[in-house]
């Protein structure tokens, strides 16, 4: 017997259906509510909504868990590729070896950005945020391809895909280079999706540039940490825009403007530019976590807290760990980490925090490894749009494909009543 929740209003009854997911998540369906009853739900922020069904990612905000397709991330982590990754979130399934290289093939073959978007990229000053002049070199793809996707059509959307992947760690990459004025790169077939990256980052058009495969693993597994976290903002923006069959790209770049800003994607930069300027402060943590604490000052703990979260967010875990094999590695004593450590010492046995229960996040210690791998600050968002990508395309995808309504909220009017236009000479 499937369960059910009644509504009682004016008197009058109304059943609604429970829907239960794979994992055991519930919701209730109050999708005819409005035409049964004349009420609609507010839920600012949407905290106790869910906008769809979906089959990509799971998460346990109280458990700290997540998974992409199933599989759980710290065996991702371990022993998937990046590239791997995308075809999952993409496809649902492990590719095959056959599968693998044809999605790679296809990586390859797109991995060309048409002559006149550099004449855009031109067009920006070099004092340009990196996410700014992302947002709209992806934007402007549009014009190169404006052929609209046939998402019915296999063969269609894997082009598509593959063309879009293919180019943004171009783009990206072209981002940076426009910030230090460095000429523009070209991408090298001979090498892997994410080798190739740090190549067209790093290169300085010198033949014999070897990458550091040191730095590639760890590039690799943070892209993997990144590639998607269901219904976030950046991914909901992306849903809802393509909801109304805008194309790809110009979906894909409202998903970069939404991850820009410093609550979501953007923390990673903020939390680097919190420790540095709490070690130029003489480190003094608590004055930072009473900071945080005080509803007087708008300032948060960059790093802590999580909409979904409750618990230590999984991909910080790793991450954390990451970054002392990283420093180890790289034979680098960055006194930032030591604060990091010290900051979540502090903050964790605080009660404010404890009873919000606001851990550290994903970008916590992201930006120590960034750093480390020699990508500069404004960059870092960057790297997290970069692993975002085949998520917010997955999540394009199968809102297309399982034929969504439109995205549109409701809202409660709480403005002035009906009222006569006044003359300008009596207002
Ligand atoms: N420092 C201090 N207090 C905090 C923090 C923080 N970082 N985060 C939440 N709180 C407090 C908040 O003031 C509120 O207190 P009260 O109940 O007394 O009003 C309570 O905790 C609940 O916060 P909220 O803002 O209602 O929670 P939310 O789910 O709306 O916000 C968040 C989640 C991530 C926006 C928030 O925790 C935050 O601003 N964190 C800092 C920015 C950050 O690190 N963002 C990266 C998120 S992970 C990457 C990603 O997926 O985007």
């Amino acid at each position: 017997m499937s369960e059910t929740v009644k509504i009682i209003y004016q008197g009058k009854e109304y059943e609604y259906p429970v829907i239960e997911g794979t994992m055991g998540d519930k919701g209730i369906d109050i999708s005819s509510l409005r035409l049964d009853s004349g009420l609609i739900t507010l839920d600012p922020g949407y905290k106790n909504t869910g906008s769809t069904l979906s089959k990509i990612t799971y998460l346990d905000g109280e458990q700290g868990k997540l998974m992409y397709r199933g599989y759980p991330i710290e065996q991702l982590a371990e022993k998937s590729s990046f590239v791997e990754v995308q075809y999952l979130l993409l496809y649902g399934e492990l590719p095959t070896e056959v599968e693998l290289e044809k999605f790679k093939a296809s990586l390859k073959d797109y991995s060309f950005v048409n002559d006149r978007v550099r004449k855009i990229l031109n067009g920006f000053p070099s004092t340009a945020h990196p996410m700014g002049v992302l947002a709209s070199l992806t934007g402007s793809l549009t014009a190169f391809n404006p052929k609209v996707v046939d998402v019915a059509h296999a063969a269609d959307m894997f082009h598509a895909v593959t063309r879009l992947l293919a180019k943004f760690p171009i783009l990206s990459a072209w981002t940076y280079r426009l910030s230090k004025e460095l000429p523009i790169s070209e991408s090298d077939p001979s090498l892997g999706y994410v080798e190739n990256f740090c190549q067209l980052m790093f290169s300085n058009q010198k033949k014999d540039f070897k990458v550091n495969p040191v730095i590639v693993d760890a590039i690799d597994k943070l892209l993997i940490l990144h590639a998607d976290h269901e219904q976030n903002c950046s991914a909901s923006t992306v849903r809802l825009v393509g909801s109304s069959h805008a194309g790809l790209f110009t979906s894909i770049s409202a998903g970069i403007s939404a991850l820009w800003g410093a609550r979501h994607g953007g923390a990673n930069q903020a939390v680097i530019e919190m420790l540095e300027t709490i070690k130029t402060g003489g480190g003094r943590l608590q004055k930072w976590v009473d900071k945080a604490k005080d509803k007087d000052d708008e300032f948060r703990l960059m790093g802590f807290g999580h909409r979904v979260y409750k618990n230590m967010d999984p991909r910080a875990k790793i991450i954390k760990k990451a970054a002392d094999d990283v420093l180890e590695q790289l034979g680098i004593d960055d006194e930032v980490l030591d604060i990091a450590l010290g900051l979540e010492e502090v903050a964790l046995k605080d009660e404010y925090f404890i009873e919000r229960k606001l851990y550290p996040n994903v970008d916590f210690y992201s930006g120590i490894i960034y750093r480390a791998l020699g990508i500069p600050k404004e960059m870092f968002t960057v790297m997290f749009a970069l692993g975002r990508l085949p998520g917010w395309i997955a999540q394009w995808k199968e809102m297309r494909q399982t034929d969504q309504p439109i995205g549109r909220p409701r809202q409660i009017y709480t403005g002035a009543t009906t009222r006569d236009y006044l003359p300008m000479s009596e207002r």
